[in-house]
This record gives C-alpha cells, structure tokens and sequence, in this order.
C-alpha cells in the first residue's frame, strides 16, 4: 500500500499534507527517513514512524466494547462522551463504525468495525441476528409470554410497526434476558412498557452465538478474530 494512502486513511494528514511531512523528513520506515510518500509499504511488516510516533494499521477491524453506561453510541457528539472517546488513538484512527447502537443508559456488548459487510449483517432486519439482553424492571414482570408474539410499537419517529416476536430466554421476577431480531429505537424499554413496566437496568449480553467477554472492564475493548466473527453472523 502507498504510505501517503496508508497515513491519509489513518487520519495523519491529507494526502498532499503527508507528502510534505515526508519531504520534511518526519516520515521514516525500518528507521530510514523516507522523503517520497508515494512509496509502497507493507504495514504488517515495515516499522512505520511519523513525528516519531509508530504507525498501526488494521486492514480490517473489528472490536468487541463492554460499553458503559454514560456513553452514547455515537462516533461524534457535541454534547456527551462517545464510545469512540473510550478508545485508544491506535484505534481511533479506524474508520470505525459502530454495528447497533445501545442507548446511552444501556452497557454491554457493542461491536466497531472497518468492515461494511460485517455491519450490514449484524444490523440488516433481512439477516434476523439476534441480540441478547439482560433487562431489570421497575415491577415484577407479569404476561411475558406477549413478548414471544408479534407486537406493534412506535419507532423513533413515532410511526408504528410490527416487530418480531422475541425470544425470553429467562425470567424471574423483575429480570428478564430477552433476544430480539430488530434494533428499534428503545425497542426493548418499549416491550417493557407493553407489559406496564420501566427498564431500570439494560446490558446486551450476547450477539448470535457470541457472548460478552465479562472480563472487559466497562469501557474496555478487544479485537475480534475469524473466529469470533463468525460466531456474530454464523
Ligand atoms: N433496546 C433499548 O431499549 N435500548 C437499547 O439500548 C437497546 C435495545
């Protein structure tokens, strides 16, 4: 890959602006000052330092986030910390986007990625991935069983629709694990209001067949391998 492509995508500088760091010569690779940018690199290998700074870069990425509450899932806001400000610079400097957004009271598993395929099958209504969630309400749960049919709710605009029915995986009492196909806006608060309940407590806890790692702190994330990709999409 071309280094002024390679630091442009990463966010360094405009292309042209990398062109003159590296006349600069605040542009080495393996410790030799490069002065043209239009050089090939091979990122996996080469040892790429600008200003000093070592270059990372992902061709692909993909993160598991144990989101925390506070944050919103966002990648800018003018008002709140977003779950990008959690990230390290290295990451950061992805294009990053985030695979279903959880409401800023909500924590728990939130997948980033570079790549569109990926967030479009997590996301997509058609490829029905469910996702998992451990809610608390304000009351004992009664009628559960209505979640489990088809229901009709408001979106973010106030305009009904029909969702899928959901899956309760467990319940007792106040708390529920649910998993439900769609990532309407407040979908699950809004089936909990079905039920003449308020969410006190909401994390995701696990996308298809892939479970939150519990030993990310709150705000922490891991890269994701194959492996653990498939078991998102799988
Ligand atoms: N449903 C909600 O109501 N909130 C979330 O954050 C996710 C699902």
């Amino acid at each position: 890959m071309r280094l002024d492509k390679l630091l442009a995508n990463l966010q360094y500088a405009s292309r042209k602006h990398v062109k003159k760091l590296a006349r600069d010569g605040l542009i080495s690779v393996n410790n030799t000052i490069i002065k043209d940018a239009s050089q090939h690199v091979d990122p996996d290998n080469d040892i790429i330092e600008i200003g000093g700074e070592r270059v990372i870069y992902y061709e692909s990425l993909t993160l598991m986030m144990n989101k925390r509450r506070g944050v919103v899932s966002a990648r800018m806001d003018d008002r709140d910390l977003t779950v990008m400000d959690d990230l390290e610079p290295v990451y950061q400097r992805h294009d990053l986007h985030i695979a279903g957004r959880l409401d800023k009271d909500t924590e728990g598993l939130l997948i980033l990625t570079t790549d569109g395929k990926l967030l479009h099958d997590i996301i997509s209504p058609k490829k029905a991935i469910y996702k998992y969630y451990e809610v608390i309400a304000d009351k004992e749960l009664k009628d559960v069983s209505r979640l489990e049919q088809p229901m009709t709710l408001l979106d973010g605009n106030n305009i009904p629709y029909e969702c899928q029915p959901a899956i309760v995986e467990y319940h007792e009492g106040k708390q529920l694990v649910i998993g439900i196909k769609e990532g309407k806006f407040h979908q699950v608060k809004r089936m909990m209001h079905m039920l003449d309940a308020n969410v006190v407590y909401l994390k995701r806890i696990r996308i298809n067949n892939l479970p939150l790692d519990e030993t990310l702190a709150p705000g922490e994330v891991k890269p994701l391998d194959e492996a653990a990709i498939k078991k998102l999409i799988e």
